[in-house]
Order: C-alpha cells, then structure tokens, then sequence
C-alpha cells in the first residue's frame, strides 16, 4: 500500500481512479466526474509537435571542465581559468527521421550541447559532421522536403534525395560522409562532434578571431557497417537511444574531448578556402587542433519528455567572448530556434527548467502563454526606470564583436566552382580501399531506383571529385541494377 494519496490534477483526493461515474450500472457516464474528463483532456493534449527536423534524439547531463588557457583568446567567464567546471547538457540525434523512427538509419547525426554557463547559456547545436549540404539557408527547408516523406505517397523519396544533391552539387562534400560509413556512427558515444560554422573568439579588448568547435569522443570513432545498421533498423531501432543510456546508468560515463581551431581574420582573407562556406573545413595541418577542455555526461534524465523532448537549443544562444560570424547559414540558425522553440514550446520556453540558465535572469519581457516564474512579481514592467530595476551594462561590444561591413545590398550568389570538388575528392583519397568501396556501395544501393537522368548528373559531379570515384560508383550500381 502506497502511503501517497492520488489526487485530481487541482490536488484533491481521488477515492476511485479505475471507475466513471455513471448514472445507474448501465447508465451513461456523468459529465460531473471531473477527475475523469481531466485524465482523458490531459492525455489528449500529451503530444507537442515533434522537432521539425531531429525529432528522434536522447540526451544526458554532465559537466564541461577546462583544460587549457584561452583567456588571451576570448573573454568568455566560463573558459577563464583552469579547472573551472560548467553544468552542461547534451543531446544526440538523427535529422531526417520522425520521433520513433531508427537510431541507426543513414543521416548526418546531430550533436547539441547546451553549457549553464555564470553569463547566461550557451548552445552548441552542431552534428557529426565538420560541413553541411547546402551554403544558404534559404534552400534549407527544400533540402529537408527531400530527406522527409513524398507529399503524395508518403514514403520516402530517394529520386527527391539525388535530385536535389545533383542539383545543387556544393551538396557533395557532407554527401560523400554521409554514405561513407560515419552516416552510420555505432551510438552516440562513438561520434566526434562539430560545430561546423565559424564562429568568432571575442577578447576583454574587443579583438577578435576566427574559431571552429571541435569535440572530439574519448570512446573512439566506430561504424556501423551497412548491414549491420539495416539489421539494427530492424531489430532494435532504439539502439543509440539504449548504449548512451545505459552506459551512463552503468556508470560509464562518456566523455568528449573539447578543442578549436583558431584563424587570424587577417588569414582569412588570403586563405585557399572562403571561412564563411559550411560546406568546407579547415584541413588540420593549416590549422592544427587546439585543446579547451573535456566535457562528461553522467546523469541520465529523470524525465524525458521534462528534459529531453522540451530541450530547445539554439546557436544564437551565446555568451560574451563568442561571437556569430557572417556565415550565412549560421544567420538563418540564429532566427529559425528560437521561433521554431516559441511554435514547438510557447513563447515562455525558456521558463522550462531544462532551458532556464542557471544565473539571474533580469528583464523587462512578461506575460505570454504558460508564465510560471511569477512573471517578476512587483517588479517593474519598464525601463529605464527610476525603480532599481535592472540596467544595461554600457559596456560597448560586450556581446557582439565589432566588426567592419561594408557593400551594397544585393543577392549575392555563391558561384559553384572547381573548388567543391576540391575538398571532397580529398576526402575521397584519403579513404582506405575498404572505405571506398563501402561508400560507393552505399550510394549506389540508394541510387537503385533513381531515374537515369538524375544518376548521370550525379555521376558528373562525382567524376569532378576524383574519376575513380565515379568509376566505383558506376561499377557498384551495375551490381544492384544488373
Ligand atoms: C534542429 C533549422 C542547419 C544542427 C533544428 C530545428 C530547426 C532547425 C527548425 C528544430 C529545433 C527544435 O525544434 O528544437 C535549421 C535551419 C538550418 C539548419 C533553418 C539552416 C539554415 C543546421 C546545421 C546544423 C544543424 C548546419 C549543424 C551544424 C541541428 C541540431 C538540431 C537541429 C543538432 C537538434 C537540436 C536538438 O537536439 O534539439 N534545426 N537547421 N542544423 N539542427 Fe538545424
């Protein structure tokens, strides 16, 4: 016998929760039975929308710990001394699929992380992957119509899929990742994770520099190979979701290594490769790896749903000392979270306890759906105000990097050349025989029923890359298509 009482969702006392109030044995059930038409109104409102893209994901708290001195770097509080420790939260998840769909189905993997740091949070909201498929973020919501299903048949599309890649062939670099075997990494404690964009270390002074996020797993980097991952869509579709959770119950807790790459802006200009382009890296030797800390998660959520479907990440969520940079793609992140978060969560999102920093909290926004913090009680409402009310810091640049633009306005397209063929048919030569021919396999094993037109255009762009490349993948698809 349970020494807690069940009670209504207004706190009264249930004496039966297992029968309705009905008029008479037979007779209908009573409109009056309030606990009864609670139960069902709630359950019939449990679903929130799913993340439009990420949906299926698990996560896990931890702690982020310095390493190493960048105080010279960036002004940031919570990378200014060795050893200091930041409260953190990780979410890991797959981009195409819907929330119970597989672990280990073939999709770049996102890798967000969200840092409760002294001056309010920071998000990292990266993937597994160093680059992206596209360069703008106005072809972001047709690049992810033709991940998702087929309006008209709702299945999924694979004629959309190499469409649009051989459409838009700056696509090819995370392409050749993404069929290669880490688009199906072995769980998520077996990825490397990325910040991708380029983002900018800020100093007490104001200057800047050009940075990049690296996390590096302290697992080791492990694939799955193709057969294994169709085997695991099968028969357990939830096993990424399983091996985070229950080596951290196990208490064998993951941990990321936390480095950066840094440039001179001065560099930047000169450098082979435009800074603002996702679709590139910065090969190590130019710019070799610099360490910042380790990151560990050690406890699993006591509630998903509380913690880990209500976890609203955003890049624009950042602290002084780090900075956004011109990347286009990155601008177009910095509005599209936080209102996908107001569509998804409520404008009040971030009164969610997963989401609340952890520091005070002082300004003038109130009210709006769901406010649960005591909307600031008596404070005042205004500013400037006379009511020791809280003030801005005056403190010019404090949270942007001064930066000089100049130009017209105009639509200024990034022109496809030689040059992102470049990176991916480096990335191609770099692979092992074994590597190669497990990625060509892949793509063709995608490309089975793909229309010729598309295969051809596609084949083009692998040639660019490097001819053996086309060549393996033309033999691979003679083996499936026959
Ligand atoms: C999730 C938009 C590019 C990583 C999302 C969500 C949206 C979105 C609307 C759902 C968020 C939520 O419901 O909480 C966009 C747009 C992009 C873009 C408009 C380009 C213009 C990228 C890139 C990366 C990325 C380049 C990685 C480098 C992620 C991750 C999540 C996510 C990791 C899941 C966050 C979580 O775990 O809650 N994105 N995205 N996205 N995106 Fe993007």
């Amino acid at each position: 016998m349970s020494n807690k009482v069940l009670t209504t969702s207004n706190g009264n006392p249930v004496d039966n929760d297992q029968t309705s109030l009905t008029a008479g044995v037979w007779g209908p059930v009573l409109m009056q039975d309030f606990h009864l038409i609670d139960k069902l109104a709630h359950f019939d409102r449990e679903r929130i929308p799913e993340r439009v893209v990420h949906a299926k994901g698990a996560g896990a708290h931890g702690e982020f710990v310095v390493t190493h001195d960048i105080s010279h770097l960036t002004k940031a509080k919570f990378l200014n001394k060795v050893g200091k420790k930041t409260p953190m939260f990780a979410r890991f998840s797959t981009v195409g699929g819907e929330r119970g769909s597989a672990d280990t189905a073939r999709d770049p993997r996102g890798f967000a992380l969200k840092f409760y740091t002294e001056e309010g949070n920071l998000d990292v909201v990266g993937n597994n992957t160093p680059v992206f498929f596209i360069r703008d973020p106005s072809k972001f919501p047709d690049f992810i119509h033709t991940q998702k299903r087929n309006p008209r048949t709702n299945l999924h599309d694979k004629n959309a899929v190499w469409d649009f890649f051989s459409l838009v062939p700056e696509s090819l670099h995370q392409v050749t990742i993404l069929y290669s075997n880490h688009g199906t990494p072995d769980g998520h404690r077996h990825m490397h994770g990325f910040g991708s964009h380029t983002f900018k270390l800020v100093d007490d002074k104001g200057k800047w520099k050009y940075f990049k996020w690296h996390f590096k797993t302290q697992q080791g980097s492990k694939n799955l190979k193709p057969a294994k991952a169709a085997e695991l869509e099968g028969t357990n579709p939830d096993y990424s979701t399983n091996d985070l959770f229950q080596s951290i119950e196990n208490g064998d807790y993951p941990t990321w290594d936390v480095c950066i790459q840094v440039m001179d802006a001065e560099d930047a200009k000169k450098y082979r490769w435009n800074v603002l382009d996702v679709t590139k890296v910065w090969p190590h030797k130019d710019y070799p790896l610099q360490p910042v800390g380790k990151f560990t998660l050690n406890r699993n959520p006591e509630n998903y749903f509380a913690e880990v479907e209500q976890a609203a990440f955003s890049p624009s969520h950042m602290v002084p000392g780090i900075d956004t940079s011109a990347d286009r793609m990155l601008q177009g992140r910095l509005f599209s979270y936080p209102d996908t978060h107001r569509h998804r969560l409520g404008v009040n999102y971030k009164q969610i306890p997963i989401n609340q920093p952890q520091c005070p909290v002082n300004n003038y926004q109130r009210d709006g759906f769901m406010t649960v913090n005591g909307g600031s009680g008596r404070a005042p409402n205004y500013g400037p105000n006379s009511q020791n009310g809280p003030e801005q810091n005056n403190l010019i640049g404090s949270t942007f990097a001064p930066e000089e633009v100049e130009g017209l306005i105009g639509r200024f397209s990034f022109e496809l050349t030689d040059d992102d063929f470049v990176q991916p048919g480096n990335l191609y030569r770099l692979m092992t025989e074994e590597d190669k021919n497990d990625l060509c396999e892949n793509i063709a094993g995608d490309m089975e029923t793909v229309d010729d037109e598309i295969i051809q255009r596609q084949l083009a762009h692998f040639e660019r890359a490097d001819p053996d490349y086309r060549r393996r993948v033309e033999a691979a698809l003679k083996k499936v298509k026959g």
